[in-house]
Order: structure tokens, then C-alpha cells, then sequence
């Protein structure tokens, strides 16, 4: 087995803040998990922890229930892929690939068929003679997959091994990568910025703010009932739109039609997702249409509600609407989220 278990990681440099603080969470083995977050919460951080580049302050990290906190990262069975996915320019792919193996001083006799193996899996039998410099973008990555599958490690590590390929390859090798992970049961721990790979590959997503733990979910959770505001925002897109509400809880703020039942006193701002909200005539709030952004599929639909302005609705096709045209918003209340002065969800909606 190989599971990844964090137990309470922090990670201080210097006088600064944490750069990881008290991070706890479980990766059970032959599973997907992906930490997510903005720039400098922590992620990289935690990763090199897990891989034994930087050691934590505090806290234990076990690998199949080994204790690993204080090993090398030889002795952790881990392999790793690298934003720069450092191949080495003057090896040909086929010693790329196996260098691992002969700085481990694997036998040498396994190396055809290990090399064979992994070929066939990433499609690169045709490229082992070449260069790095003679491949492209998605085949340098795919080296690098390799170098990380040909270890046989039961653990994986990636830190934005796709931040480098333009968007059309970083879809199939998300695919890829992912398909890969199922297919050899390896226990994969990948760092990203993106909302969007993290809710297409993830098992379980870790978002991270402020080297702590924002939340911790399956990608359908994290969707549909984000614990803060903060969550809220950053999954999705466009992001879930949060419209600031009068003190008394009755409406809208700045808006003059009141809800039928008043929301809780103690909610401050009223979350819907844009796919919720329908565009009418009749029903619903008040709104005037700010913009519209065409995306072949569907329109966002760019509005003003009340005091709350950059409101936005997904409509299919191409919405034809003048700006400044006054039109009405509605949604299910199931679609409804609170949120209270600190940020923290109330009621989570559907
Ligand atoms: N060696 C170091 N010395 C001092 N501070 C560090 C060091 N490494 C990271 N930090 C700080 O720790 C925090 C977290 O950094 P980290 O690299 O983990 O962020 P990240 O989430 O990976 O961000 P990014 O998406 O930009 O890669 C940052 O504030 C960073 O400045
Ligand atoms: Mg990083």
C-alpha cells in the first residue's frame, strides 16, 4: 500500500509567516489528489515536504505507513515531474529516460524491457534516438512522464508539470496523465493553479490559502457546496457571483424588490453560480445589462443588480442584448448560498 498521510505540516522560513501551516490530509493509495490555490499559498511547499527536498518545522508525513518525515527523498519510492521538466540536452530520449535507473544502479538487465514498456505507454518507440532539442513541447513532457513511469515508484509527484504547453496540449496530456495514473494504480499528488485541471483529474481536491487548508473535497463538493466564500470564488468559471445583501436580510442590496421570505440575519452576501440564473422579462430582480462576452456556445451575460455590478449568467448561443437594456434575473433557491461577515457558508445551495 502506499498512501500519503500529512499530519499536521507547517513549514516556517525565517520571521515570515508560515509557509504551510498545519496542513493535515490523506491520499489513499491508487488515488488522484490535486493541490489547488493561488500564487504562494503553499503548494510547492508541501509538495517538496512529501518529496523530501525540504524537511517541515513541525508536523509527520508517512508513505504506506512508513514514517518518512526525516528520509531522504531516495529512500521515500516517490517519482517526480517538474514544471521544467529538466531533460538532459546532450542525452538522447532513450538516456533520458534511463538515467533514473543507472544513477540507482538498477540491473541493467531489466532496462529493454522497463525502456519497451514505457515507450509503448506514452507513444515515444519512434523518438528514443533523438535529442530533446528535436522534439516538441508535448513530447519533452512526455519524456518526463516516462522518467517519472519508468521508476515503477508507487508514488508520483507533479508540481504544474503542463504550465508550459499551449491549451490545446494541456488537455490531452491532462487526459493522459490522468489515464496513466488509473491505468498503473499509482497514488498521484499534482500541484496546479488552475481550477479547471484540478476539477477534470482530481479524486479529491486540497485547496489551499494562506498555507492552510481552505477546504477539502471531492471536485463535485467543492462545486456544489463550497465551505467560503473564498472557495466560492475561486472554482469556476465564470465564478459563482456574490451579491451583497441590505442589513435587514430582506433583499438585495441596493435593490427594491424584496425577497418573498427574508434570509437570515446574520447572511451578508447571497451566492449563485451563472449557469443558474435565467434571463427574463417578467419574474425575478431587477438588472441592467453591463456587457455581453460571446463564446461560440453560449453568451456571459455582463449585468448590474442593485448595488452589485459584474453579475454574471450564462446563457446559451449567441444573446443578442443591447448594454444598458433593463431585463430581469431569476434562479431556483436551491441554486441560493449564504455567506456570513466572515466568510464562512451558511447554507450551501445545490
Ligand atoms: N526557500 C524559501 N525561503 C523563504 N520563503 C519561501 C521559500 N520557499 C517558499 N517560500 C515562501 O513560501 C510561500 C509559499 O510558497 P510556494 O512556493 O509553496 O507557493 P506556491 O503555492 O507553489 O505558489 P506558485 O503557484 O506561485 O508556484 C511563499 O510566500 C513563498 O515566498
Ligand atoms: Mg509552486
Amino acid at each position: 500500500m502506499s498512501a500519503v498521510i500529512l499530519e499536521s505540516i507547517t513549514k516556517q522560513y525565517g520571521a515570515a509567516p508560515a509557509a504551510v501551516s498545519n496542513v493535515s490530509f490523506e491520499v489513499p493509495s491508487g488515488t488522484f489528489t490535486v493541490l489547488l490555490g493561488p500564487s504562494g499559498c503553499g503548494k510547492s511547499t508541501t509538495l517538496r515536504m512529501i518529496a523530501g527536498l525540504d524537511t517541515p518545522t513541525s508536523g509527520r508525513i508517512l508513505i504506506g505507513d512508513r514514517d518518512v518525515t526525516q528520509l531522504p527523498p531516495a529512500q521515500r519510492r516517490i517519482s517526480m515531474v517538474f514544471q521544467s521538466y529538466a531533460l538532459f540536452p546532450h542525452l538522447s530520449v532513450r538516456e533520458n529516460i534511463l538515467f533514473g535507473l543507472k544513477v540507482r544502479k538498477e540491473p541493467a538487465r531489466d532496462y529493454d524491457r522497463r525502456l519497451g514498456y514505457v515507450a509503448e505507454l506514452l507513444g515515444l518507440a519512434q523518438l528514443l534516438d533523438r535529442k530533446p532539442a528535436q522534439l516538441s513541447g508535448g513530447q519533452q513532457q512526455r519524456v518526463a512522464l516516462g522518467r517519472a513511469v519508468i521508476s515503477e515508484a508507487p508514488v508520483c509527484l507533479m508540481d504544474e508539470p503542463l504550465s508550459n504547453l499551449d491549451a490545446q496540449l494541456r488537455h490531452e496530456m491532462r487526459r493522459e496523465i490522468r489515464g496513466l495514473q488509473q491505468k498503473l494504480g499509482i497514488t498521484m499528488i499534482y500541484v496546479t493553479h488552475d481550477q479547471t485541471e484540478a476539477m477534470s483529474m482530481a479524486d479529491q481536491v486540497v485547496l489551499l490559502q494562506g498555507g492552510k487548508v481552505e477546504q477539502l473535497d471531492v471536485p463535485d463538493r467543492l462545486y456544489a457546496r463550497p465551505r467560503t466564500e473564498f472557495a466560492a470564488r475561486f472554482i469556476g468559471t465564470p465564478p459563482m457571483n456574490l451579491m451583497a445583501l441590505a442589513a435587514d436580510g430582506s433583499r438585495i442590496a441596493g435593490c427594491e424588490i424584496p425577497f418573498e421570505q427574508p434570509v437570515s440575519p446574520l447572511a451578508r452576501k447571497l451566492g449563485v453560480r451563472p449557469e443558474h440564473i435565467r434571463l427574463t422579462h417578467m419574474e425575478g430582480v431587477p438588472a441592467r445589462v453591463q456587457g455581453l462576452e460571446y463564446f461560440g456556445a453560449d453568451t456571459i451575460v455582463v449585468c448590474t443588480v442593485g448595488e452589485n455590478t459584474g453579475i454574471t449568467l450564462r446563457v446559451p448561443g449567441h444573446l443578442q442584448a443591447r448594454v444598458g437594456e433593463s431585463v430581469r434575473l431569476a434562479w431556483p433557491a436551491e441554486a441560493e448560498h449564504l455567506f456570513d461577515q466572515s466568510g464562512l457558508a451558511i447554507r450551501a445551495g445545490s
